[in-house]
């Protein structure tokens, strides 16, 4: 038996101001994407943008359902119209931001365990990290270097052959 031990890095910004001029843009896109999420249950509104290696922004939010288990989340959102949209374009970066009516966010939000395994999925297509940035609606940023840092032991299609 031995144990092993998994680390990885990431980056903590203390506001959206010290984000690259690349990433602030994303994240604005981000931002505005929020005002259009589907949220009338949970009443927190998320945005996501999809940075494409053809500089293309592809937009997302959550869309909810008075079946709950229905609604997708924004990233899933945000990523799949990427693939529908430019399918083969390889994607660079994914930035998230959420608010809510309730409280005021002022920390990071952190994709679910779905949309995690969502975004592995396209990492492992396109052989390319994907950068993750998280922020609230106020506060730090969280940028990890590649999706795959965020769900260690990921199923991928090497199970399926
Ligand atoms: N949600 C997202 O869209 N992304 C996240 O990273 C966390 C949660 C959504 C799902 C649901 O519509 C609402 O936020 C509350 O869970």
């Amino acid at each position: 038996m031995e144990k092993r031990r998994q680390e990885f890095e990431y980056f903590l910004f203390d506001s959206f101001e010290e984000l690259s001029s690349e990433h602030q843009l994303l994240m604005s896109s981000a931002i505005a994407a929020r005002k259009d999420a589907y949220a009338p249950y949970s009443k927190f509104q998320v945005g996501a943008a999809v940075l494409l290696e053809n500089g293309k922004t592809v937009i997302g939010n959550n869309q909810e359902n008075a079946s709950y288990p229905a609604g997708v989340c924004a990233e899933r959102v945000a990523i799949l119209h990427a693939g529908a949209k430019y399918p083969g374009v390889e994607i660079k970066a994914i930035a998230i931001s959420a608010t809510s009516e309730n409280h005021q966010v002022d920390k990071p939000v952190s994709s679910c365990g779905i949309c995690r395994q969502s975004m592995a999925e396209y990492e492992q297509k396109q052989k390319a990290p994907i950068v993750i940035l998280m922020m609230g609606e106020i506060g730090p940023v969280i940028q990890c270097d590649s999706v795959l840092d965020l769900i260690p032991f990921a199923f991928d299609g090497s199970f399926l052959n």
